[in-house]
């Protein structure tokens, strides 16, 4: 079966503004299914996590069925699923939490590939203890992680190796795996910014090794909160900070407060949603062949939106070999600003910038400022891409 993106793109009221989106990568728009279960888990009776009455129970199921959820869609045991108010959050906390177990000397890895959500936390707990943070590079001609840099970069005092499964700015996709052995061969952590990755492809957490993936639902679909699965073991052996009451399971222990029960209903409607773009089977194997159809659905608009800029003159720093469909790019003689500017006149949202990654956008000279920043989505079609391409034209000219 072919993706239907005229029927996908009946389910996002958003869509009848007549903008054409291309903020994906910042945040998508929502699907009615999604809107409408978090509508329905608020209107039922709803409180604490309990089984004595139904309102403790509607709050248990919902929680039980994100975790199953979000371990279908990240390769994960759900009860090693952990909430949060976002990946960033979520990577701050963890980060000092882990940090208690390092000493003075021992070592971080992190890229400049990354968000900056999976590199300050890293900093700022190295700093706290005395651990020395080493860098890896990108390549800025090709927007490739340097993995010799990498392998270079470890020792035995390597503690954490921090990557992003897939770069925000630019789209790059590093070999994870190929990551994975390397930081497991010194016996260091390998922590995933799976934020990006995570709406263009289907993350396996066990099978591309990591020990850690993060990520955010309202980069797919879903509502603004962050996830965390995790190799069992490892959430085990952690102590984080909590409150005395609060349980001391995994993976409560790690969720300050109450859980966001209505958004974590929406989470699971996200992930039914990009499911049921699929073919049949068990929900992951639905999404394995939801994301399959995604790709190819995305790499279609992507040659045509990469092919209209070229046509323009425009610079594309998105060069990596494997990438998602998140394009960046420059007009000549145009301030990135001036461009987002010009398309949103025209109905386009593009944004410009650096988009917290930060280091990226510096190591590809381009400042702080960054560039214009293109990211399809499951419901953005060639009419959008023509729109986008349109507005160019009314300052190329
Ligand atoms: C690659 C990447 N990592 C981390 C984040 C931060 O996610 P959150 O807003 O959930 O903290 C973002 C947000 O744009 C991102 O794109």
């Amino acid at each position: 079966m072919n993706f239907d993106v005229a029927r996908v793109r009946a389910d996002f009221p958003a869509l009848e503004s007549g903008l054409a989106f291309f903020d994906a990568p910042g945040g998508t728009q929502t699907p009615i299914q999604v809107s409408e279960t978090i509508a329905t888990a608020l209107r039922a009776p709803l409180s604490n996590r309990g089984l004595d009455n139904p309102a403790q129970r509607n709050a248990d199921q919902i929680v039980v069925e994100a975790r199953a959820a979000l371990g279908d869609f990240l390769g994960n045991p759900a009860e090693a699923v952990v909430f949060g108010r976002s990946a960033t959050q979520l990577t701050m906390d963890f980060a000092h939490t882990l940090a208690r177990r390092w000493l003075p000397g021992d070592e971080v890895v992190v890229t400049r590939l990354d968000h900056d959500a999976n590199i300050r936390p890293w900093l700022i707990a190295a700093a706290r203890v005395g651990a020395t943070v080493r860098w890896v590079d990108f390549d800025p001609t090709t927007a490739e992680l340097d993995l010799d840099q990498l392998a270079a970069s470890l020792t035995e005092r390597t503690r954490v190796v921090a990557a992003t499964g897939a770069s925000n700015l630019v789209g790059t996709i590093p070999d994870l795996p190929a990551i994975a052995g390397l930081a497991h061969s010194v016996g260091a952590l390998f922590w995933v910014d799976g934020v990006h990755l995570a709406a263009h492809a289907r993350i396996d957490r066990v099978a591309l090794g990591a020990d850690v993936v993060v990520c955010s639902p309202y980069k797919f679909c879903g509502p603004h909160l962050g996830v965390l699965a995790a190799d069992p073991a490892l959430l085990a052996e952690l102590r984080p900070d909590k409150l005395l009451p609060s349980a001391d399971a995994v993976p409560e222990r790690f969720e300050l407060g109450t859980l966001p029960y209505e958004l974590l209903a929406g989470t699971t409607a996200a992930v039914d949603f990009l499911a049921d773009l699929g073919g049949g089977g068990t929900r992951t194997h639905r999404l394995d062949s939801a994301f399959a159809r995604l790709h190819a659905h995305e790499h279609a608009l992507q040659s045509r939106l990469e092919t209209g800029l070229a046509e323009r003159g425009a610079i594309l720093y998105s060069r990596a070999e494997r990438r998602t469909s998140t394009v960046l790019f420059d007009l000549p003689g145009r301030a990135a600003s001036e461009v987002a500017l010009a398309l949103a006149a025209v109905g386009v949202t593009a944004p410009a910038g650096h988009f917290y990654a930060l280091e990226a956008s510096r190591h590809l000279g381009l400042g702080d400022r960054g560039a214009v920043r293109a990211g399809l989505a499951p419901y953005t079609d060639a009419s959008d891409v023509d729109q986008l391409l349109t507005g160019l034209d009314r300052l190329c000219c």
